[in-house]
């Protein structure tokens, strides 16, 4: 089935991977209508849509996915024909030490968005994450659709939770959904709390870096243009009703992340001693996963995606302009 997305409400997009989505779009649907609904916590800023190629197609609205009322008044106003929802707390260890917001944020607010959705009868795209597969062992093959639900964090039960009312509300109210998982996002715009930004953020300013247990921890690393790109290819021609994984087969384990950005920093802003003499092993995370991977053969074989990016790359890249070099 065709949908018209002429008019999206996008949740979250004053967050990292929501703003990139719109400045995406925008580039490559100018036409389309944008109703930006964020509540502006700490993790969403306006200044990530700044320099937006069409803001008089982008319309900011401050408030709370929680407030059914506000969604449907926005829904109706605007006569919105596709909800595409990123909204979340989404740092696992915020949600070690209170995992209250993200039970509210996560499930209570997917629930009011799939309740205005269903009165409105738009079509809905929720955005969710490899981490409700739970942990992976070394040999063990990566997450595919039809792996079992076993999440591990607050957040990621939390991301769980909204996972399963967005599967029910297809097949209790034949609401139009889709659902991805994706795995662990790095590019422009993340906040600086994230793993990457840290590293960086830490050698920018000659501070320890702080590497979890003994930094073995491994994640598949997807540049966020590339989730974008998934993300329009699932709403053009997703089957309704289906998840898609989307990955880049990019595992990293975090110690040598942190090798990498410093070999970037002995090269591009040499000091007398190597970047390398400031990592710091911390207590680890509780609960800390050790293994994500994704399989995206579905999404690959069913729509033709394929991750663009060459991590190194970017990596150098973001490294680059966060010097001031580019
Ligand atoms: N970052 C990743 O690596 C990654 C990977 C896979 C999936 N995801 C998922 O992608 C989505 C976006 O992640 P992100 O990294 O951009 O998150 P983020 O924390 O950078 O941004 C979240 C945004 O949601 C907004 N928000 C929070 N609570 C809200 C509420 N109650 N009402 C309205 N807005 C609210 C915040 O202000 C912020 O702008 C999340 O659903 C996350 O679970 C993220």
């Amino acid at each position: 089935m065709q949908f018209k997305l002429k008019k999206l409400l996008v949740t979250g997009g004053a967050g990292f991977i929501g703003a990139n989505f719109i400045h995406y779009w925008q580039k490559h649907y100018p036409e389309s209508l944008i109703v930006n609904l964020d509540l502006l916590t700490y993790a969403g800023s306006l200044d990530n849509l700044a320099g937006l190629p069409h803001p008089d197609r982008h319309i900011f609205v401050q408030g709370d996915i929680c407030d059914q009322a506000l969604v449907e008044r926005l829904l109706q106003e605007h006569e919105i024909d596709t909800i595409v929802h990123f909204a979340a707390e989404s740092h696992v260890d915020n949600s070690i030490k209170d995992p209250a917001i993200f039970v509210r944020t996560n499930v209570l607010g997917t629930h009011s968005l799939l309740e205005a959705a269903r009165k409105a009868k738009c079509r809905f795209h929720h955005i969710s994450t490899d981490e409700v597969y739970g942990t992976l062992g070394p040999n063990d093959l990566p997450f595919t659709e039809a792996t079992q639900y076993a999440p591990n964090s607050p957040y990621s039960a939390s991301k769980a939770g909204s996972d399963h009312l967005v599967r029910a509300y297809h097949h209790t109210y034949g609401l139009a959904v889709t659902t991805s998982n994706c795995s662990n996002n790095f590019g422009p715009l993340q906040h600086a709390e994230k793993f990457i930004p840290t590293v960086i953020r830490s050698c920018l300013e000659w501070h320890p870096i702080p590497v979890y247990g003994n930094g073995s921890n491994i994640r598949d690393w997807l540049y966020v243009e590339d989730h974008c790109a998934a993300i329009d290819l699932i709403l053009r021609q997703g089957k309704i009703g289906d998840v898609y994984n989307v990955g880049g087969h990019n595992e990293w384990a975090n110690i040598d992340i942190v090798k990498l950005i410093c070999d970037l920093f002995d090269e591009l802003k040499p000091r007398e001693q190597s970047y390398h003499s400031l990592i710091r092993f911390v207590t680890d995370r509780p609960g800390h996963d050790w293994r994500y991977a994704i399989d995206s053969t579905k999404l690959v074989k069913a729509l033709h995606w394929s991750a663009t990016m060459d991590f190194k790359a970017h990596l150098k890249r973001l490294v680059l302009l966060d010097l001031g070099i580019i």
